[in-house]
């Protein structure tokens, strides 16, 4: 809508296999499909005064990038992070360029799984961390970032 152009943008970045939400171990992940996602976001950030773009990818280069786009932008970022959380130097040191807020985003609670998703490489370039509440985390993320904008 032409009449939210003003309204600050939020990029809500996922990583690898975050497409096939839904139908992904839902056990763990739920059932929300990443257009769930997307749809969620949409109607929290009107509330809060955001616009927000959603985008996925399972290629590190093209998430890097991205986090690179952000920088140049001025972009707050959501990030879902995915496998790549655990790992990912290079992602870590796109993130550390940042120019603006950063909230990492996790559906499950990496800390009550296997021991090698309790360290995040992310985190600690992050604002903050929002993990364990499914769809919700997002939410509570882009609510986190709501916050941080408006303190400056
Ligand atoms: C995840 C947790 C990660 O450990 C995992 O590799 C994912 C999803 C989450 O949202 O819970 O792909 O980031």
């Amino acid at each position: 809508m032409a009449a939210d152009r003003g309204l600050p943008l939020v990029l809500v970045l996922n990583g690898p296999n975050l497409a096939r939400l839904g139908s992904r171990e839902p056990e763990i992940y739920g059932s929300a499909t990443l257009a769930d996602v997307a749809a969620a976001c949409a109607a929290i950030g009107a509330e809060l005064g955001l616009r927000t773009e959603v985008r996925q990818t399972d290629d590190e280069a093209e998430l890097v990038a991205w986090v690179h786009e952000a920088a140049d932008r001025r972009l707050a970022v959501a990030l879902n992070p995915a496998a790549f959380t655990h790992y990912s130097y290079a992602l870590r040191d796109a993130l550390a360029m940042r120019t603006a807020p950063l909230v990492e985003v996790h559906l499950s609670n990496p800390a009550a799984r296997e021991s090698f998703r309790h360290t995040s490489v992310v985190a600690g370039v992050a604002d903050g961390t929002v993990a364990g509440f499914g769809l919700h985390s997002y939410e509570l993320a882009l609510r986190a970032i709501a916050g941080l904008l408006a303190s400056g």
